[in-house]
């Protein structure tokens, strides 16, 4: 039988709103959205366009949609884009870039996640003509996810702008996490969101939202993509108690990621020195903590199950590989209690049958 849960660190979307974030979402006053009739919504992506330095933004129920969203608004039908082989536009969409909007993927193989300019500049074809697929748009995502929460560099991301601005390849941000890079490198956000076409940020994860993310980008390609958002099935109504989240995640659990990112690294050293080799604890830039549990001759799903039965569940992101995320729900003693039973885990190595 599974005990009693002490830490969760499955993923950061699992926060619950806290008790002052449901009180700014009952006060929150509401309209009918499909209408830009919600005061809350419009002042939520207001603020976020203005925090990312673009016109306009739109509020969407999910980061997915508003990923796709924005990959709709640069690549025609039989077009290419073009984004590292851990993306979780082509991971974890579920071939949405290709199911709504006939877009063709390639990528390039990224350590961690983390972005080499010239790898997308090497893969990218412009001005195939009639022969080769032609690349309209190269996604970067910052913090990566599946990397282990990396953040990616802005002077390489100016890099790859310049250039692919030269021959009019578009740039989309995949920011689900965006907030964690901030604060981890202290990079401005709208630093960011200048160097690309369109971004998209979540407010559901390490913020604490029950829902939502925002797109952001010129007011022109907002316009378009509000149609599509409807036709998608995602034009919402009084949607402002929701968007309230938002806007109360923003104001209040931005500065705090820097908790989580501590609490991260501070596990990421015991697991090094209880299982050589199974994780860099330099490479843990943020929440999101990936490690090798074979080099202990684990494999990932048993310790996952080993680790849920004394209390704390994280998750196996490969045959060996497992994945711990910080978030608003884990304190002091949540870490601690994971240190301890995952740490002990790596240190004994599984039991023999
Ligand atoms: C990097 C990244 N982008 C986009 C998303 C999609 O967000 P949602 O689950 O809200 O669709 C996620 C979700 O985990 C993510 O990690």
């Amino acid at each position: 039988m599974t005990a009693t849960l002490r830490a969760d660190l499955l993923s950061d979307t699992l926060t619950k709103p806290t008790d002052a974030m449901r009180r700014a979402m009952a006060d929150a006053e509401v309209g009918d959205d499909v209408f830009g009739e919600d005061p809350t919504v419009n002042a939520l992506e207001e603020e976020v366009a203005g925090l990312l330095g673009h016109e306009a933004g739109l509020f969407t129920p999910t980061g997915s949609m508003a990923n796709q969203l924005g990959l709709r608004l640069h690549v025609a039908p039989g077009q290419e884009l073009v984004c590292d082989s851990l993306a979780h536009v082509v991971r974890a969409e579920l071939g949405a870039a290709a199911v709504f909007s006939a877009i063709t993927s390639r990528t390039w193989v990224s350590q961690r996640g983390r972005l080499d300019a010239q790898q997308p500049l090497d893969l990218m074809v412009t001005g195939a003509g009639a022969y080769q697929v032609n690349t309209a748009l190269v996604v970067v995502e910052n913090t990566h996810n599946f990397g282990g929460g990396t953040v990616q560099s802005l002077d390489e991301v100016r890099r790859l702008r310049a250039a692919t601005q030269e021959v009019g390849v578009r740039m989309h941000l995949d920011g689900a996490r965006l907030w964690n890079a901030h604060v981890a490198s202290g990079d401005a956000l709208d630093d960011w969101g200048r160097e690309f076409d369109t971004v998209s940020v979540c407010l559901s994860k390490g913020l604490g939202a029950p829902v939502g993310s925002v797109l952001v980008s010129s007011r022109e390609r907002i316009a378009e993509a509000r149609i599509w958002r409807k036709r998608y099935g995602g034009g919402m109504r009084q949607v402002g108690i929701l968007a309230a989240a938002g806007r109360h995640a923003l104001a209040h659990h931005v500065e705090r990621l820097a908790e989580d990112h501590a609490r991260a690294k501070r596990a990421a050293a015991v697991f090094a020195e209880a299982a050589p080799g199974c994780l860099d604890p330099d490479t843990v830039e943020t929440n999101i903590l990936v490690m090798d549990v074979g080099v202990a001759g684990w494999r990932a799903a048993d310790l996952v199950a080993a680790a849920l039965e004394q209390g704390v569940r994280i998750y196996a992101v490969g045959p060996s590989a497992v994945r711990l995320v910080w978030h608003l729900d884990v304190d002091d003693a949540g870490t601690d209690a994971a240190i301890d039973v995952v740490g002990s885990l790596l240190g004994e190595g599984p039991k023999g049958d």
